[in-house]
């Protein structure tokens, strides 16, 4: 009994500290550009670079593409060249918002 309590606590501050984690303000776009963010750092940045320009493996400097959004979307899904495709690794909603960021990335032109 003692023991069940020992351990169920710790688990169940673990998910309040997860959850006031979150954006807290409830600004979607927000939270969707660093979801698509995190996305990319995690799955893109390797070849990519952060800010898109580093062409790794003959990677495209994403900062210059003129594809269209569902251009890239298909880009991603499928893959291309090197690039493998992510269609079974991100949701298509992931996807969505990963390509929203890289449309982003080249604003700074
Ligand atoms: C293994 C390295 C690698 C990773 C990881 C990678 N890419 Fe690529 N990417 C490439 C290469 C190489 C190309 C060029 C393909 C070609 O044209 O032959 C490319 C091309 C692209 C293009 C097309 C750019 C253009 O103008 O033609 C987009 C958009 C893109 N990548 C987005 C992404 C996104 C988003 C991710 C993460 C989900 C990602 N890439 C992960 C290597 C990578």
């Amino acid at each position: 009994m003692d023991l069940n309590m020992k351990r169920i606590i710790p688990i169940a501050i673990g998910v309040l500290v997860l959850a006031c984690g979150s954006t807290a303000d409830g600004d979607t776009t927000t939270a969707e550009k660093a979801t698509g963010q995190s996305i990319f750092n995690m799955n893109c940045s390797l070849c990519h670079g952060r800010d898109g320009k580093l062409g790794l493996n003959g990677a495209k400097d994403l900062t210059v593409s003129t594809l269209t959004k569902p251009e890239m979307v298909a880009i991603v899904r499928s893959g291309k060249g090197a690039m493998m495709p992510y269609k079974n690794v991100l949701t298509p909603k992931e996807i969505d918002a990963v390509v929203d960021h890289v449309r982003t990335l080249g604003k700074a032109k």
